[in-house]
C-alpha cells in the first residue's frame, strides 16, 4: 500500500476524512470530516487563530460566503479565475490540462506555461485521456472559471457567486474596517471560513476539494512607511526555492535565515518575510517535519492576476525518500503547497474603489502640515452660461478636472475642454486660472496588501502525513500518528483496566477531572488493554490512562499509570497529580520526560493483562 492510501484507508476507517454523500453515489471534489478530523481541523483554525490573529494583534471577522457578480468583477475573478482544461474527444471526460503535463513530463509548473505550449506538449508527449486512454492531441485547451454561480432571490434573481477566496469579504468591507481600526495604517484583518472553486479535477482526498476552509490574513500597509519588526524572526532558519533556482538546470535550495534572505534581497518584501518567519515556526510548533517543508517563489507566468510577488509554503507528502533525498534534490518527493504569502500592492482596494461606492483609501496625517501649490480655476458663470447654456456647469466642472491633471493646458489664449465627446473652448480669462499655496495636514493613500493565505485542509492532511509512522511494539506492529500535544484530536484516554465497579468509578472521576481542566478526554473499556492502545495510538492520542488494582490498594493516595505514545513508556503517579501534569504538558510547559523523572516508572507491560 502506497503512503497515500495507507493515510487514505486509516483516515476513513478512523474518522478524520471521507468522501461525501457516500449513500448517493458520491461527488468527487466533497468531502466530510469525521469525529477525529473535525477535531483535529478545529484544533489546527484554534492554534492558527491565536498566533495570526490574537498574537499578531489583528482583527478576525466573518462575512458572507455568497457575493455579488459585481464583487468578482471588480476583483478580476470573473475575468481571470481561470484553469487550463482539456475535454476528451472520445469519452467527453474534462482533465486539467496542466496537470497531465506535469504528469508525463519533468516540467513542474506547468500552470506558468500559455495554453498553445500545452497543447504542443500535450501533442509531442502523446498524452492520453487518463479515463479512456484516447489522445489527446489536437485537443484544444481552454480557460475553464473555476467560480460557481448562482442566483440571489426568487425568480432569475440577481446572479452572484460563492467566493472562491475569504479574501474578498475582507476587502469589500475595507470602508468599515478601516475605521474600526481607527483609520490608522498597518493593520490586519483575518478570518477563516469555507472557499469554493469549481476544480477540474479534484484529486488526492482533501488536498484538491471544491469546497475547503482558509484562513487568511490581509495586512494593510502604508508601503512608504510602514515595516514589521523583524527582529522577532531574523534568526528563523528556512530552506527557499527561488524562481531563480527553479529556472536554473542546476538550481538548488538557498537555506538561509529569514534575517539573512532580506539582507540578501532574496526576498524582496519585508512583510512577507516577517509572515514566512512566523509560519515556519507556526507549522513547526503543530508539527509539520521541517524536513519534509520548504519555502518555493512562484514562477512569474505562476502569479495570481493580483499578485506581485508571491511564495508558497509546501509540505511533501509522498514519504517515498529520506529526509537527506529530499534536502539534495529539490525535484524529489510529492510536493503540494500549503499556503500562500502574497504581495497583493494595492490592486484589489483600487479595484474595489473603482467599481464599488465607497473611500477604499485612508487618510494619512503627515507629522507637519505640508505648504503646496495647487493650481485652480474660479470660472466666471456670468460668461460660461450665456456660452454654453445647458452645459455650462459640467465644462466649468471639466476646466477644474484638467486644472488638477495638466496645468499647463492654461497657457494659451483659450483652453479646450471635453464633455460628453464634445470639445468647447473657454476664453482663459473666463477660467480664472491661478496657482495657490495650501497647507495641507494629510493625503489619501490606498493602502497596499500582503497577505498569507491557509489552506487548512492541506494543512490537516499535512499533519497526517507527517505524522503518519510504523514500528513494532511487544513483537506485534504497530501504526501510529505522532500528533503533537494540544493538536492531537484527544487529549487522553482513561481505561479502566478490568470490568470492575472499583476501578470503573475512580476510572471515571479521573475523566471528570481532566475534562474539568479543559482536556478532551475519551472513555474506553472494550476489548484487551494492548487493542485499547492501538485504537489510540491510531488516532494520535498523545497519553493513555489505565486504572488498576494497583492503584487503589494498599491504602495509600490513589495512583494511574500514564502510558506515552511514541515510546509506550509508563509511569505510575498519584491521580491528585494527574490533570495538572497532562495539562502543563499539553500547554507546552513540560514534557513526558519530566514524569519519567519525578514518578515511578513502570516496567510491566500492561498490554499482556
Ligand atoms: N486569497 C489567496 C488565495 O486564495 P490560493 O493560493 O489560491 O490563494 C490559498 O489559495 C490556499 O488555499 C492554498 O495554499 C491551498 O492550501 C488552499 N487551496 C486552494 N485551492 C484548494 C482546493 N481546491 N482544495 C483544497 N485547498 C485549496
Amino acid at each position: 500500500m502506497s503512503d497515500a492510501e495507507a493515510i487514505t484507508e486509516l483516515a476513513k476507517r478512523r474518522g478524520f476524512f471521507f468522501g461525501a454523500n457516500g449513500a448517493y453515489g458520491g461527488v468527487a471534489g466533497f468531502y466530510t470530516f469525521g469525529p477525529q478530523g473535525a477535531t483535529l481541523k478545529s484544533n489546527v483554525e484554534a492554534a492558527w487563530r491565536d498566533r495570526f490573529t490574537v498574537k499578531e494583534g489583528n482583527e478576525e471577522i466573518e462575512a458572507p460566503t455568497i457575493m455579488p457578480e459585481a464583487v468578482f468583477e471588480a476583483s478580476g475573478h470573473l475575468e481571470g479565475f481561470d484553469d487550463m482544461l482539456v475535454e476528451c474527444g472520445e469519452c467527453g471526460e474534462s482533465h486539467r490540462a496542466d496537470h497531465l503535463v506535469e504528469g508525463e513530463t519533468s516540467i513542474e509548473e506547468a500552470e506558468s506555461l500559455p495554453a498553445s505550449e500545452i497543447e504542443m506538449l500535450v501533442r509531442d508527449h502523446g498524452i492520453a485521456c487518463p479515463t479512456c486512454g484516447a489522445p489527446l492531441a489536437g485537443r484544444d485547451v481552454e480557460d475553464f472559471n473555476l467560480m460557481f454561480a448562482t442566483s440571489i432571490g426568487p425568480g432569475s434573481g440577481q446572479p452572484g457567486y460563492l467566493r472562491p477566496e475569504t479574501a474578498q469579504g475582507i476587502f469589500v468591507e475595507f470602508p468599515r474596517l478601516k475605521e474600526y481600526a481607527r483609520n490608522k495604517l498597518p493593520f490586519g484583518v483575518t478570518q477563516i471560513g469555507r472557499a469554493y472553486r469549481n476544480e477540474i479535477s479534484p484529486r488526492k482526498g482533501i488536498v484538491r476539494t471544491r469546497e475547503f476552509t482558509q484562513a487568511e490574513l490581509e495586512q494593510f500597509v502604508n508601503p512608504e512607511r510602514d515595516e514589521p519588526d523583524l527582529s522577532k524572526v531574523a534568526d528563523v532558519a528556512v530552506r527557499l526555492y527561488p524562481a531563480t533556482e527553479q529556472e536554473d538546470e542546476d538550481g538548488d535550495y538557498v537555506r538561509t535565515t529569514i534575517g539573512e534572505a532580506v539582507a540578501e534581497n532574496v526576498i524582496a518584501n519585508d512583510w512577507v518575510a516577517y509572515y514566512l518567519g512566523v509560519a515556519k515556526k507556526w507549522y513547526e510548533r503543530i508539527g509539520v517535519d521541517t524536513d519534509r517543508f520548504r519555502f518555493r517563489q512562484h514562477l512569474s507566468g505562476e502569479r495570481a492576476h493580483y499578485a506581485a510577488d508571491c511564495w508558497d509554503a509546501e509540505s511533501e507528502i509522498g514519504g517515498a525518500h529520506d529526509a537527506a533525498e529530499l534536502a539534495a534534490d529539490p525535484a524529489a518527493g510529492d510536493w503540494i503547497e500549503i499556503a500562500g504569502f502574497a504581495y497583493r500592492g494595492d490592486y484589489d482596494l483600487s479595484k474595489h474603489g473603482e467599481y464599488g461606492d465607497d473611500e477604499f483609501t485612508v487618510f494619512e496625517q503627515y507629522d507637519e502640515p505640508k505648504t503646496v501649490e495647487r493650481a485652480v480655476v474660479d470660472p466666471d458663470m456670468s460668461v460660461l452660461g450665456p456660452e454654453f447654456g445647458g452645459v455650462a456647469g459640467d465644462v466649468a466642472d471639466a476646466l477644474r478636472s484638467l486644472a488638477e491633471r495638466n496645468p499647463d493646458a492654461f497657457e494659451g489664449e483659450t483652453v479646450t475642454v471635453e464633455v460628453d465627446g464634445e470639445e468647447y473652448a473657454v476664453d482663459a480669462d473666463a477660467a480664472n486660472f491661478r496657482v495657490e499655496e495650501q497647507t495641507e495636514t494629510g493625503e489619501h493613500i490606498t493602502p497596499h496588501v500582503v497577505e498569507p493565505s491557509f489552506g487548512v485542509d492541506r494543512t490537516v492532511y499535512t499533519l497526517v502525513a507527517h505524522a503518519y509512522s510504523e514500528d513494532v511494539v511487544d513483537e506485534e506492529e504497530r501504526t501510529y500518528l505522532d500528533f503533537e500535544p494540544g493538536i492531537a484530536p484527544t487529549d487522553v484516554a482513561v481505561f479502566p483496566l478490568l470490568s470492575d465497579e472499583e476501578l470503573e468509578s475512580l476510572a471515571n472521576r479521573v475523566v471528570d477531572d481532566l475534562r474539568t481542566a479543559g482536556l478532551s478526554v475519551t472513555y474506553d473499556e472494550s476489548g484487551n488493554i494492548g487493542r485499547r492502545y492501538r485504537r489510540q495510538d491510531e488516532v494520535g492520542t498523545p497519553f493513555c490512562v489505565t486504572v488498576d488494582h494497583e492503584g487503589i490498594e494498599g491504602g495509600g493516595p490513589e495512583t494511574v499509570t500514564v502510558r506515552e505514545r511514541d515510546t509506550t513508556a509508563q509511569v505510575r503517579l498519584p491521580v491528585s497529580d494527574l490533570a495538572t501534569r497532562i495539562e502543563a504538558i499539553h500547554a507546552g510547559e513540560e514534557s513526558f520526560e519530566t514524569l519519567l523523572d519525578e514518578y515511578e516508572s513502570v516496567q510491566t507491560d500492561v498490554s499482556k493483562s
